[in-house]
């Protein structure tokens, strides 16, 4: 009862931020559909990818989990637990588990580590288990530990619904990636933990003002940018994104655990982007919980727009990233 799973991380276009108030905190159910790019690093010597090893035993006494060397206890073990524990009783299993997980990129740092994770971990304990779920049903399950997490089910574009209930709140794709090309070039200009989880900033959402209008937009845009992902248009998704992004930080800065995720030098990125697209570039950008740039354009751009980002002193470095695979399991176990 041993498996191995790698899935990579994923960038929102349409955000999820704040949750349905009966979806509680256990079901992450979020207050719009949203729409995201499964990442694949190719370059700056990263994938953006988990890659976690999950074993049940009757020769471990409790539940255990490693990333990235650090035994997992409290809140994060918990987080695990919501993944696994419903998986194991799907099985009829009652043997404990011992988990590793690597990422090979920054955790807690705006990267979604907690998406590449906690989809890695749902597929690699369900291969364990010997379960056979299709990747809608297995989204549902990785949804649990993190929301954002659903999507990375699922390799290219992806859309998720948000649903009212578990069974109804799941990730579809989209397309693959070669319909719609696009690489996001990830400026980065912090590395380190963010003060604030996303996990405890969605619990304030709802005490902003402007809350209930970014939902009813973003409800509208997810559809939008969906079509226009299957158009091929750019303009059209990269510049509903880089507004959506925007409308998720008013969110965040007003309401009342006030969020600041930018940080001065994350607006010098945002002006390059602005200062390249006034010379005809066309890139956008979009931000997720933390000071890192996310800016999309077409993959034959992308050096350019590396180029220009690197000539700062504000970004420490850089990685260009297209759309990744579908997540899978693998032979190569970390214990
Ligand atoms: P991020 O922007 O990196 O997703 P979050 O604060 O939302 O930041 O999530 C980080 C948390 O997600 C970690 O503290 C940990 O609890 C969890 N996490 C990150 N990577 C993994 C992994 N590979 N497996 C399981 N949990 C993970
Ligand atoms: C800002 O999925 O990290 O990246 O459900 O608590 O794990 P949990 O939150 P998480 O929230 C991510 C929010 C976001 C926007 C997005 O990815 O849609």
């Amino acid at each position: 009862m041993k498996a191995s799973a790698i899935s990579h991380s994923n960038i929102a276009l349409i955000k999820y931020w704040g949750r349905q108030e009966d979806g509680g905190r256990g079901m992450n159910l979020p207050l719009n559909d949203n729409v995201s790019m499964t990442k694949e690093g190719i370059s700056g010597g990263s994938k953006l990818m988990s890659h976690t090893t999950v074993e049940f035993s009757r020769s471990y006494e409790m539940d255990s989990m490693v990333l990235e060397g650090r035994e997992l206890t409290g809140r994060e073990l918990e987080r695990v637990r919501l993944v696994v524990d419903p998986l194991r009783t799907k099985a009829g299993v009652e043997e404990h588990f011992r988990i590793g997980s690597r990422n090979d990129f920054p955790t807690a740092a705006g990267l979604a580590s907690s998406a590449a994770g906690f989809s890695a971990l749902a597929i690699a304990a369900s291969s364990a288990l010997g379960l056979d779920l299709s990747r809608e049903e297995l989204s549902t399950w990785a949804r649990l530990g993190s929301g954002s997490a659903v999507r990375s089910l699922h390799g290219g574009f992806v859309y998720w619904h948000k649903g009212s209930s578990h069974e109804t709140s799941f990730a579809e794709k989209v397309c693959q990636g070669a319909p719609f090309p696009l690489n996001a070039v990830i400026a980065i200009v912090n590395e380190g933990r963010k003060g604030v989880s996303s996990d405890v900033g969605h619990e304030h959402a709802h005490t902003s003002p402007f809350n209930s209008i970014r939902t009813e937009l973003s409800q509208k845009e997810a559809l939008l940018v969906r079509d226009a992902i299957l158009d091929n248009d750019l303009r059209t998704v990269g510049s509903i994104a880089e507004r959506n992004s925007k409308y998720m930080h008013a969110v965040m800065m007003t309401s009342d655990l006030p969020l600041y995720y930018w940080q001065g030098e994350t607006l010098k990125v945002i002006r390059s982007v602005h200062a390249m697209r006034d010379r005809g570039l066309e890139v956008y950008f979009t931000i997720d919980a933390g000071p890192n740039v996310h800016c999309l354009c077409r993959p034959e751009d992308a050096l350019e727009v590396q180029k220009e980002l690197e000539g700062g002193e504000h970004v420490l470095r850089t990685i260009i990233a297209r759309p990744a695979e579908d997540p899978h399991t693998i032979d190569e176990h970390l214990f």
